[in-house]
């Protein structure tokens, strides 16, 4: 495999005249991929059923003759005006029932039968025309699905569609009935066309049919690519990318991962500090201008995982985004970082968002590789250094990493269904075990919750996964690493039921919750030997051994040789030292990383980061402020 680099790039922005230019300039800063189309509906079909593909066709040639490879988008997450006139009833309607109008972008119902055949269209002719032109190397659908949260709808087609979902699911009213629990309330339905979308209900609808809606909702996204996914592959063998966005659980990205080739995803440290991260001031205040130190591996390592092991950043944050609350500059060197850092993880491609800054339109204040007056920003200095830098790297490793965690949207869904505490949320709880791996030093790899073998995992975590699958269940049954369940593991059926046997009912443990309680901010359950269990706290019965316990004397982390459970919510100290003894009985070697610094072993060599302003000391060596070392392995 080659490591590339790419940018993004909107031709339908510029004079014509600017794009020779531009691609010559691409070429010459050693970029490698371009991708472009993903928003130019509205310029290749101006009116319904009139088309003008010539500018794109132009488009391609400039840049094709510049030696630039072409990614391109399919333009479904910005219909044009007219196809509002056209389908008055494709807008996504929130869960108060309010359309999500035109004037931005992604103003369409994933159900929307009608939009979709739309689609259907339009990248029927793209695929037609662009399909068989080996200067396509690959192809974008559409652009970060569930991005300013648009995957759930309430709409008309949404409705029914679900409807239809729920007799295919459920076979009898009975049946569904029996499943969602409908006798609790007097919520039994005579027939599937009685059953509403949860919303608007005088007090909290049935978790069961809040669920039911999030899978099916999930399921509209994969219907979605798929009928893309499947026009441009009876056209065309170039492989198939979606770009997913950070922290965005909406739909299950597995799924429709399983219809593309290639993952991808958009990284904006600076912005997803700012905005999508629980740290406290000071940690946010640190990182600043670097981001966390832990977001962007996080969602490397999950990416690759729905990529099946292929995956590219599509869009790299080059310097100031424009979204997030407060946008400050990246230091300098960490555009740098941040795009080796993705190498170190396995990406293929890094590309940079965008190319020229835009002085019209949302996103002016949104950094490019150059300025609105074409002058080079600061950024693409630091994309020239990786070009020469990627050249010169060892080939990736594609071995597995000693360390698992398991990661499931549908815990996701369950867990903001019925939190049970006010705070309880999936990804920070796993997020906060991924942290505690790689503060002590561990490259870690994610899995899918059906992941059927386990075999060469040291250790697997699957922290506050809502179901285990049958196939998860036999693996752990199998797995000869260390198995760390908890807390809330397998404390769902998938109707969102309690199960019985009680949670967690998993081979090798015999540990019963009995008990769960939540606990407000700021009050914890102190581990003795330090550290305390925060937000979620579980009582146990159990004959196995304590392996941490509370100051009170229960238990807190349990088990025998390798199956544990962890029985609540580690802050961040009680985290360590569970990963320290987990670790330990894995025989794997773990270190103490200071706070911006993180590890990523990657083939023969170890990528050290350091995400601090200042240089850092490891091991015998010093790494420079936003700086990155190479050692071998
Ligand atoms: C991404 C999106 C791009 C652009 C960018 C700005 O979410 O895919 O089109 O809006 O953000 O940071």
């Amino acid at each position: 495999m080659n490591r590339a680099t790419g940018v993004c790039y909107y031709p339908e922005h510029w004079p014509e005249e600017l794009w020779v230019e531009d691609a010559a300039r691409m070429a010459a800063a050693g970029l490698t991929y371009v991708r472009i189309g993903e928003f130019a509906w509205s310029r290749l079909e101006p009116q319904p059923d009139v088309f003008d593909f010539d500018w794109l066709d132009r488009a391609i040639d400039v840049l094709a003759s510049a030696g630039l490879k072409v990614v391109l988008g399919t333009p479904t997450a910005t219909p044009p005006r007219w196809m509002l006139d056209r389908h008055s009833d494709m807008l996504a309607l929130d869960g108060e029932g309010r359309p999500r109008s035109f004037g931005s972008r992604r103003h369409y119902c994933f159900s929307h039968a009608g939009y979709r055949e739309e689609c259907r269209r339009i990248v029927t002719s793209l695929a037609e025309r662009y399909g068989a032109d080996t200067r396509i190397a690959a192809w974008q659908i559409d652009n970060e699905y569930g991005c300013h949260d648009t995957v759930l709808s309430y709409s008309d087609a949404a409705r029914a569609a679900f409807r239809t979902w729920l007799a295919d699911c459920y076979g009898s009213i009975d049946a569904l009935n029996r499943a969602w629990g409908n006798v609790f309330w007097s919520m039994d339905y005579a027939t599937f066309d009685q059953i509403d979308l949860p919303m608007l209900t005088v007090t909290e609808p049935n978790p069961a049919h809040v669920m039911a809606f999030r899978r099916f909702s999930s399921d509209q996204v994969v219907r979605f690519n798929r009928v893309q996914a499947d026009v441009i592959r009876s056209h065309s063998h170039a492989p198939l990318i979606h770009n997913y966005m950070g922290r965005v659980l909406s739909f299950d990205h597995f799924a429709v991962g399983a219809d593309l080739d290639i993952a991808s995803w958009d990284s904006y440290p600076l912005g997803f500090l700012s905005e999508r991260l629980e740290a406290s001031d000071d940690w946010k205040r640190t990182f600043l201008r670097q981001g966390d130190p832990d977001f962007q591996a996080f969602h490397h390592d999950l990416y690759r995982a729905v990529g099946r092991g292929r995956f590219w950043v599509m869009e790299q944050q080059p310097g100031p985004v424009n979204w997030a609350p407060f946008n400050p500059a990246p230091l300098p060197g960490m555009v740098r970082l941040w795009s080796l850092e993705a190498f170190a993880h396995g990406a293929e491609v890094v590309s940079y968002f965008r190319w020229r800054q835009a002085p019209f339109g949302q996103e002016q204040h949104h950094a490019g590789l150059v300025r609105p007056d074409n002058d080079a920003a600061p950024g693409l200095a630091e994309a020239c250094m990786v070009v020469d830098e990627i050249a010169d790297l060892p080939p990736p490793g594609t071995e597995p990493a000693s360390v698992a965690l398991v990661f499931d949207y549908a815990s996701a869904w369950a867990w903001e269904t019925q939190p049970q505490g006010a705070d309880f949320d999936y990804f920070r709880l796993v997020f906060a075990a991924y942290r505690a791996l790689r503060r002590a030093g561990l490259s870690i790899d994610i899995l899918p919750p059906d992941t059927a073998d386990l075999s060469g995992y040291r250790l697997v975590l699957m922290p506050g996964l809502a179901t285990v699958p049958p196939v998860l269940r036999a693996a752990i049954g199998a797995a000869e690493g260390v198995v760390l369940a908890g807390p809330r593991t397998n404390a769902k059926t998938t109707e969102f039921a309690v199960p019985v046997p009680l949670p967690p009912d998993l081979p090798g443990l015999s540990a019963t919750v009995t008990q769960v309680e939540s606990l407000p901010p700021n009050v914890d359950v102190p581990l003795s030997g330090g550290g305390g269990l925060g937000h979620w706290f579980e009582h146990l019965e159990t004959t196995t051994g304590h392996l941490l316990t509370t100051e009170e004397g229960t238990p807190a982390l349990v088990g025998e040789d390798r199956r544990w459970y962890l029985a609540g919510w580690p802050d961040s100290k009680a985290f360590d030292r569970i990963v320290a003894l987990a670790a330990k009985a894995a025989g794997l070697e773990t270190e103490r990383l200071a706070d911006g610094v993180r590890i990523r072993d990657c083939g023969s060599v170890r990528f050290v980061f350091n995400y601090g302003a200042d240089a850092q000391p490891y091991r015998n060596e010093t790494v420079p402020a936003a700086g990155v070392l190479l050692m071998a392995r």
